[in-house]
């Protein structure tokens, strides 16, 4: 059976199903209140959020940033969540989102997108593979506030 996929850009938090927010941060998203900056953030010309729907059912996300650059140089959309809920995984949905992000930084005349991989996350590579992109070994630097293996790490009050 083929479900009919669309994909569109989430405008405010609104726009997006408790079960996709909870897919993303688990459930200290799940139970967050929606405030202004979420908003304020999502609304931001170059933050792109691109929602799926599968038979009119949300289906996956993928979170996307670009960064300015201050020069000539064009620049990255950087995506930095894409998340299919399990139901839904291999039918064709984080390809068709991706597949959209490329149209997107197509049309916004950037250089292309960049994105993290862990190694391990073969479904993820085989993807990004799949759709032409290339992987360069890098390394992960961060400098961290707290403790990352606190369940609550990296979450608002
Ligand atoms: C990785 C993930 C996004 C793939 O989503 P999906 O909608 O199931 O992927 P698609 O159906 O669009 O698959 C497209 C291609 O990706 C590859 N792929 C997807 N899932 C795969 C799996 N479990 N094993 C191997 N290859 C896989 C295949 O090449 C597939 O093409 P094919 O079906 O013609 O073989 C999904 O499994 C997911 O949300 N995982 C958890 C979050 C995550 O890892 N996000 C990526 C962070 S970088």
């Amino acid at each position: 059976m083929t479900n009919a996929v669309t994909i569109r850009r989430a405008d405010t938090i609104g726009d997006i199903d408790p079960q996709l927010m909870c897919a993303l941060g688990g459930r200290s998203a799940a139970s967050s209140t929606p405030s202004d900056l979420h908003d304020a953030a999502i609304s931001r010309e170059s933050t792109l959020i691109l929602i799926a729907d599968s038979d009119s059912k949300p289906a996956g996300i993928l979170v996307s940033v670009q960064v300015p650059k201050l020069d000539r140089r064009r620049g990255f959309l950087f995506v930095d969540e894409l998340q299919i809920l399990p139901a839904f995984r291999r039918r064709g949905i984080a390809r068709a989102l991706v597949h959209r992000a490329q149209e997107i930084a197509k049309e916004k005349g950037l250089s292309g997108i960049r994105l993290l991989v862990r190694p391990r996350n073969g479904a993820a590579r085989n993807l990004y593979r799949a759709l032409g992109f290339s992987a360069a070994k890098t390394f992960l630097c961060q400098w961290l506030i707290g403790d990352e293996n606190d369940p609550n790490y990296n979450c608002g009050s």
